[in-house]
């Protein structure tokens, strides 16, 4: 089945060994990650990277994710790995960590915009792990959005945003993390988490012995930045406001602006009863990144005037979940 030109695959043998051949003739597929759907290319192919810039509308010196389907491929794709690179690859992959390290000299430039780094994750799904395998080769990926929209979750996020710009897309379930993997740069004196996601500060902590910081944070100034930090990050139609707070006082808040706003006529939505609706006290944090995203986009479709979201504590999935927020955020309210 195709929609708009581009080939729907299932999940199965004969349609993995075809996105397979798609990979090594050059064409681009969609493919399921346990964090968000990928859009990937042969990472030895300059002129197919160069392509899933053009598909996303992605700017070019934002550098992509290596994918690999085993440890021992890790050697292909970087150099130079130091110890510690091995003793977290034996604890997180596969996972969602991602890597900086010394890019290979096979790497094409095109694969991190030029960066003498790239970045690297053995993803944990079995689908993305057998059209690696079946590809024979590592496949680079972003998140297959279209560049500002929110990462993809579902074969239909990519269907909706890419269908008549990529080869193929491959239909499986719905991401279980639903956000992106944890960017750690272990390129340089210290380890430093660049993009905070599916694997918490806390447990790369317990591995490594010692404290990590994040970029962008104030103990991390004049630390190395991540070429995707700059960009404006998605933000929804909707203006979002963030609301931060002890519980008791943030839900008083979030409840009076909800009835005013309604009352004056505007479509309001409460992103985290959205995501729980017998709301009693905080929600898993799993269970708000699981949904995040899918929501966000919802909100979109659904032509919500004002999105009122919480704060969630920034331990373990809440940093990453707070990061996000922060980034969709129009103001952030303290009270
Ligand atoms: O979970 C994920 O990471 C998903 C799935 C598909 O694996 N991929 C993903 O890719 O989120 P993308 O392209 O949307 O985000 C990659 C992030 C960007 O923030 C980029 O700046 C950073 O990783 N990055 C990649 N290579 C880098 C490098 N060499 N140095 C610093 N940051 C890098
Ligand atoms: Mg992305």
């Amino acid at each position: 089945m195709r929609v708009k030109g581009t080939l729907l695959l299932d999940n199965d043998e004969r349609s993995l060994e075809k996105a397979a051949g798609i990979i090594s003739r050059g064409g681009l597929v969609a493919f399921p990650t346990e964090t968000v759907y990928g859009l990937g290319a042969s990472a030895y192919d300059p002129q197919a990277i160069r392509s899933i810039y053009t598909a996303k509308g992605r700017p070019q010196d934002n550098p992509l994710i290596v994918h690999v389907g085993k440890h021992e491929q890790l050697g292909e794709v970087v150099k130079n790995a130091p110890r510690e690179a091995y003793r977290l690859i034996e604890k997180f992959w596969p996972g969602p960590l991602s890597l900086v390290l010394p890019r290979a000299d096979d790497i094409p430039g095109e694969v991190s915009a030029g960066l003498a780094t790239v970045a690297v994750r053995m993803p944990d799904h079995r689908t993305a792990i057998d059209l690696i395998n079946l590809s024979k080769v590592p496949i680079a990926a972003p998140s297959a959005n279209r560049s500002g929209k929110p990462s993809p979750t579902s074969f239909r996020h990519v269907i909706e945003d890419l269908a008549g710009s990529i080869d193929a897309i491959i239909r499986s379930e719905d991401c279980i993390v639903g956000l992106e993997s944890t960017v750690l740069d272990l390129s340089g004196e210290r380890p430093v988490i660049l993009r905070p996601g599916g694997i918490s500060r806390e447990d790369l902590e317990d591995v490594l012995g010692y404290s990590i910081n994040v970029a962008g944070t104030k103990e991390a100034a004049g630390s190395p930045v991540s070429p995707g930090m700059k960009y404006r990050h998605y933000s929804p139609r909707a203006p979002l406001i963030l609301i931060t707070g002890s519980e008791r006082r943030r839900r008083r808040l979030i409840n009076y602006l909800g009835a005013y706003y309604r009352r004056k006529g505007l479509k309001v939505a409460f992103l985290n009863s959205y995501i729980d609706k017998d709301l009693t006290s905080t929600i898993d944090p799993k269970i708000l990144a699981a949904k995040l995203y899918r929501v966000l986009r919802e909100m979109d479709n659904r032509g919500v005037n004002l999105i009122l979201a919480e704060e969630t504590a920034e331990k373990g999935l809440g940093l990453a979940i707070m990061n996000r927020l922060r980034k969709a955020a129009a103001r952030i309210l303290r009270i």
